[in-house]
């Protein structure tokens, strides 16, 4: 009989696999909320990824596969992340309508729905520390996000001045 005595894993790694619908939205968030709880994010951190990762389904929901007749089933969307401990990297992928022009579609304020602010990719920006979108027309996009815990970025002397995190 084996005996399991190895150290917590370094890594890990998640997939989820959802309907593009609204619902989802929440259940993306929640679940890479609790996914990015094992590094060692502040709760800002955690709070900008919750919002981050919210932009990328939602415009998966809204915009992926928006060429669909109503009614019809819906596309898929796919949440991936992993982490090493040090950096956690997140992927949103559809096989929707893809972006014709990606440079543009990630200028703030530009949007294809006059309804909408066109703000959602500005947020991934600046919310993360990698924002990388690969879309191709007609086959999907892919948006992946590298966000790392502030700690582990900077690290300073114990009592460094400047050192502003809470105690
Ligand atoms: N997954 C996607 N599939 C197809 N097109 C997309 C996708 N994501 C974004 N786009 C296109 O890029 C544009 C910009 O996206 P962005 O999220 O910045 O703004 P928005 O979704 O239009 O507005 P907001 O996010 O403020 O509600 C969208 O209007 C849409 O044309
Ligand atoms: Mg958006």
């Amino acid at each position: 009989m084996r005996t399991v005595s190895s150290p917590a894993p370094l890594k890990n790694h998640i997939r989820l696999e959802m309907a593009a619908v609204p619902d989802n939205v929440a259940l993306a968030r929640v679940t890479v909320a609790a996914f990015a709880s094992q590094l060692d994010f502040t709760l800002d951190e955690i709070e900008d990824i919750r919002v981050a990762v919210s932009e990328a389904v939602t415009n998966a929901v809204v915009h992926a596969y928006s060429d669909r007749a109503p009614g019809g089933p819906s596309g898929t969307v796919t949440l991936e992340a992993a982490h090493d401990r040090e950096a956690l990297t997140i992927a949103v992928a559809d096989q929707g309508r893809g972006i014709v022009d990606v440079a543009l579609a990630r200028q703030p304020a530009y949007t294809t729905d006059p309804e909408r602010m066109g703000l959602g990719f500005a947020i991934m920006e600046s919310f993360c520390d990698e924002l990388d979108v690969v879309s191709e027309v007609g086959r999907g996009t892919t948006v992946k996000m590298v966000k790392r815990p502030r700690a582990a970025k900077a690290p300073r002397a114990e009592g460094a001045a400047g050192d502003d995190r809470p105690v």
